[in-house]
């Protein structure tokens, strides 16, 4: 393709065009500032490329979503999270040997070390469990420090992997102020967190085939999303050499805001407020529409996608399938269907774009399987994990990376004379 041309100060430059498998074009402004002393201005990133990635691939105008090239309905239906987790970091699909090696090293990597139970206790018991979440992801580099390749570096990256669910389901026991359960060797991925949530010393507990299930293809739905606002927050802290736990747990901490991964909370949030409010959807549709009123309809609307996220529609269809299998009716999903109804008639919605993502239905099947509210985006971040891990490697096998470091247009005061202030000596 021919090269971009941007004519600035009566000065012409060109640059490289890229094009991607997808056909994606995209010009590669390396040299913009080196040779023209100008840089590009783009708040939030909108409509720049931070890097060359093989891990997912979204067309948000058509509403497509694949990993390594396999559509996100075919690996949801077909595939487990732990196939999904070791495709996205490998860039295959794992054989059958390689499969059951991965899934048993997941097994034994799945206990806390004692001691890390001691963080637990230090928290207040109404601590948020993403904050929690966090801070006990980044303590691992304290207790398993080590190379960023070869043997122990696959090791660690197990370890996360196996160990996410287990710190996870602590932060939940310890919120209600119950043991910790362990976590056991004979349950796959799934069912061993469901174990460790729901597990309590007076009673056996057997997870329920359709919870495991439903759990392991929600997980997979949310295992990767390109640069995201948390994949763009690993990659940029790894970037500066950061290891990889440190990194793992600032993407927490940028998945818990309510734009991001919090927006699963917040929808359970705004659904119960509706409802409470004797559920006059309009009332609520028309606030999110009034831009002096800061509500926005939570679950609706995406950077990327200007059509429906695929996410949400295999959600939708299959919360329609569990709450009746499971013999549950949830005022809620009837209220959620009624809400997108109104939105998607809107002229409003409809000339933005603005469908509603993955986050609109998930919490309602997170409720079916009881896991409370405030555990949502937990479950949102042991479902990115193996994203995270699989960008964050891509980052730094990648020799084009540098550390992330954007620039600004400076809009403040020009240099000014020191004048002191009031009677005040130095
Ligand atoms: N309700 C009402 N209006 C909205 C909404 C919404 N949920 N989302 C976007 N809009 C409007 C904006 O006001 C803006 O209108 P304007 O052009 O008249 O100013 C237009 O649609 C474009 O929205 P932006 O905020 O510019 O879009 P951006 O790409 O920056 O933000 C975001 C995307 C953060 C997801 C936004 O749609 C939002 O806040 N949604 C609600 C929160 C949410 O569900 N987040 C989860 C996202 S998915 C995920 O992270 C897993």
């Amino acid at each position: 393709m021919d090269p971009a041309r941007l004519n600035i100060n009566d000065q012409a430059v060109e640059f490289p065009v890229l094009v991607g498998t997808e056909k994606e074009v995209g010009f590669d402004i390396l040299k913009l500032r080196g040779s023209t002393g100008a840089i590009t201005l783009d708040p939030g990133f909108a409509n720049t490329g931070s890097c060359e990635s093989t891990i997912t691939y979204i067309d948000g105008e058509a509403g497509i979503l694949r990993y390594r090239g396999f559509s996100i309905e075919d690996l949801a239906t077909h595939s487990t999270f732990v196939d999904v987790a070791y495709l996205l970091i490998n860039g295959q699909l794992p054989t059958r040997p390689l499969f059951d090696k991965f899934n048993q090293d997941l097994t034994h990597h799945s206990l806390l070390h004692e001691d890390m139970k001691k963080f637990f206790e230090g928290y207040p018991q109404n601590a948020p469990p993403m904050s929690v979440l966090s801070t006990i992801v980044s303590s691992l580099s304290a207790f398993y420090p080590g190379s960023e390749k070869g043997e122990d570096f696959d090791v660690n990256i197990t370890r996360l992997l196996a160990k996410l669910k287990t710190i996870a389901a602590f932060s939940y026991k310890k919120s209600i102020g119950q043991p910790y359960v362990y976590p056991r060797n004979d349950l796959g991925y799934a069912a061993d967190f469901l174990h460790m949530m729901f597990a309590v010393p007076s009673e056996p507990y057997e997870p329920n085939d359709l919870l495991v299930k439903t759990l392991d293809m929600l997980l997979i739905l949310h295992a990767d999303h390109e640069q995201n606002c948390s994949t763009s927050t690993v990659r940029m802290v790894g970037s500066s050499g950061a290891d990889l736990f440190t990194s793992i747990s600032a993407g927490i901490s940028a998945l818990s805001g309510p734009l991001h991964g919090g927006a699963n909370t917040a929808v359970i949030e705004m659904l119960e407020m509706i409802r409470a409010d004797g559920g006059d959807f309009s009332k609520y549709v028309n606030k999110a529409k009034d831009k002096n009123d800061p509500f926005r309809l939570m679950g609706f609307g995406h950077r990327v996608y200007k059509n429906f996220d695929p996410r949400a529609r295999v959600i939708k269809k299959i919360a329609d399938e569990v709450l009746g299998q499971l013999g549950i009716n949830d005022p809620l999903l009837d209220l959620a269907k009624q809400l997108e109804r109104i939105a998607l008639e809107d002229e409003y919605f409809v000339d933005r774009g603005l469908y509603p993502n993955v986050d609109f239905y998930s919490g309602i099947l997170y409720r079916a399987m009881g896991i409370p509210t405030n555990m949502f985006t937990v479950m949102f971040a042991l479902g990115r994990l193996p994203g995270w891990i699989a960008q964050w490697v891509e980052m730094k096998n990648d020799p084009a990376t540098r550390i992330y470091r954007p620039r600004q247009i400076y809009m403040g005061e020009n240099l000014r004379p020191y004048v002191q202030i009031g009677h005040r000596t130095k």
